[in-house]
This record gives structure tokens, C-alpha cells and sequence, in this order.
């Protein structure tokens, strides 16, 4: 070996640094549709080459799924909404630390159902605490980081609910009480209020169509907002059939 290849062999490899991941969340209330876009997302990623994590909120870790469980059938009820919302916001910061962070840094693509906006309307306009104490919980849990992208899936709530009670297998999918209708709606414009708030971020779909219509809406929004040009391509050439599987390739 030439004294040239020597040293070239004995200077140290810098490690090959992955651009981080990119986090997509999805919002919207009962039976909007989001469990549904989240298999499409993943289909769409996957296809053209993107390392994707699935999880959801409240949970995705098995620390803070069991803290879903409690939190879900209202063990902590009786702590009040504050001491609820604590936890809740530690059930986030669980989920961040142990699984969303490290898979963005590692350069995977994670997609989350529910996530910060959720808590703004359950936990805020639902149980009616103070907006002050959710900003804080959430730069305690999140800092300055946001999703890149929300996707807010936007449905009136009679097909909303008529979705959810048919998915429990509900007689009677089609008949709701005023009171539901009107608590859904609230719920609702809570979502297109936070949407409004964080343009930057958040997109409102409209999510009253078939799966696939919603899928073609969601699809376009993350191909133009978060592909690069050469990720486009490949999408755009999946899309008109001129290629059956993609290689992998960085980007
Ligand atoms: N666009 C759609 N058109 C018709 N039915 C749909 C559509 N999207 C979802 N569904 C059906 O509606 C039901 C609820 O959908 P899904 O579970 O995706 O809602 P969700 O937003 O995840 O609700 P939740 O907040 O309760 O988890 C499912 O049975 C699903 O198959
Ligand atoms: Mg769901």
C-alpha cells in the first residue's frame, strides 16, 4: 500500500449523517376517518422508499399505552381534568423521548394518530381547562418542535358518528340524539379553530368523501408539501402506472 493509501486508510470515517424524518399527524373527531388515512400515509410512504413509523396518542410506547388504558377508562377521573392533563402530557413526553424523537433522528418518516391538537380540544374546549396551562405542558413535552405537517380531517357529524356507530356494529347507525350532534360539532369547530390558529402546519380535509377521495386529498398535500423534487417524481410515475415497485434510495 502506497504511503498516499496509508493515510487515507487511516483517517477515521465521518458517519453518514441521515436528514431527519419528517412527522405527520392527524386530527379530527370520532369516526372522522383518521385510523383509516393512516394505512394509505403509510402505503404512499413506503412507496417511495420512506422509513415509516406508525404510532398514535395518547400512547405508542408500552409505558404510555398503559397510561392510555387508565387515562381512557377514567381512573384518574377523580384527580380532576388538571392532574388528568399531567398525565396525558407525561404520556407525551414518554412517547417522544422513547420512540418519535429517536425515529426522526434516526431519518424515519413517523405518522401519528392524534397528537397536539387533540389535547387542545379534548382537554381544552371538552374539560375546559385553561389554554395557558395546556402552552405550558405542551413546550414541556415538545419544546419548540411542531409536526411538520397536521392533517385535520374535517366531517359533518352525522356521517362522523353514523362511521363510528357502525364501526361498533351499533343498530340504528342513523339515528342520533340533538345533544350528541351538537357536543360532535363543537368538537368539530374546535379542530378548524386550532387549524386556523396554525396555518403554517396544520391543512383542514375535507373528509365527507369515500376513503379513496380522502386519500387522493391527503396524498397531494404531502407529496407537494414535504417531497423533494426527486421523491415527486418517483410519486408522480407510481401514480401513472410507469413503475411497479421503487428501488430505495436516500434522499
Ligand atoms: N371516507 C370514509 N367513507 C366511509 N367510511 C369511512 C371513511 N373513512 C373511514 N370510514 C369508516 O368509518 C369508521 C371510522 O373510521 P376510523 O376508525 O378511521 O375513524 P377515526 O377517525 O380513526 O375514529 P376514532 O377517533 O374513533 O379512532 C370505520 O369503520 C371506517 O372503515
Ligand atoms: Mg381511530
Amino acid at each position: 500500500m502506497s504511503a498516499e493509501n496509508l493515510t487515507a486508510a487511516a483517517e477515521p470515517t465521518a458517519p453518514r449523517r441521515r436528514r431527519p424524518g419528517r412527522l405527520i399527524t392527524l386530527e379530527g373527531g370520532e369516526g372522522a376517518g383518521k385510523s383509516t388515512q393512516m394505512a394509505a400515509i403509510q402505503h404512499m410512504l413506503e412507496a417511495v422508499g420512506i422509513e415509516v413509523v406508525m404510532t398514535r396518542e395518547p400512547g405508542g410506547t408500552p409505558a404510555a399505552e398503559a397510561l392510555r388504558q387508565s387515562l381512557l377508562a377514567g381512573q384518574f377521573r377523580h384527580l380532576g381534568p388538571q392532574a388528568e392533563a399531567v398525565l396525558f402530557a407525561a404520556a407525551r413526553i414518554i412517547h417522544l423521548d422513547e420512540k418519535i424523537l429517536p425515529a426522526l433522528a434516526a431519518g424515519a418518516w413517523v405518522v401519528c394518530d392524534r397528537f397536539i391538537d387533540s389535547t387542545r380540544v379534548y382537554q381544552g374546549l371538552v374539560d375546559g381547562l385553561d389554554p395557558h396551562l395546556l402552552d405550558l405542558l405542551e413546550s414541556v413535552a415538545l419544546g419548540t418542535m411542531r409536526p411538520n405537517l397536521t392533517l385535520v380531517l374535517d366531517v359533518d357529524p352525522v356521517i362522523a358518528m353514523k362511521r363510528a356507530a357502525l364501526r361498533r356494529g351499533t343498530a340504528q347507525a342513523d339515528r342520533f340524539e340533538a345533544g350528541d350532534i351538537a357536543r360532535y360539532q363543537r368538537i368539530r369547530d374546535g379542530f378548524r379553530e386550532v387549524a386556523a390558529k396554525a396555518t403554517d402546519r396544520c391543512v383542514l380535509i375535507d373528509a365527507s368523501g369515500d376513503a379513496a377521495a380522502v386519500s387522493r386529498q391527503i396524498e397531494t398535500l404531502i407529496a407537494q408539501r414535504l417531497f423533494s423534487r426527486l421523491r415527486l417524481e418517483k410519486w408522480r410515475r407510481i401514480q401513472q402506472g410507469t413503475v411497479d415497485k421503487v428501488i430505495l434510495e436516500p434522499s
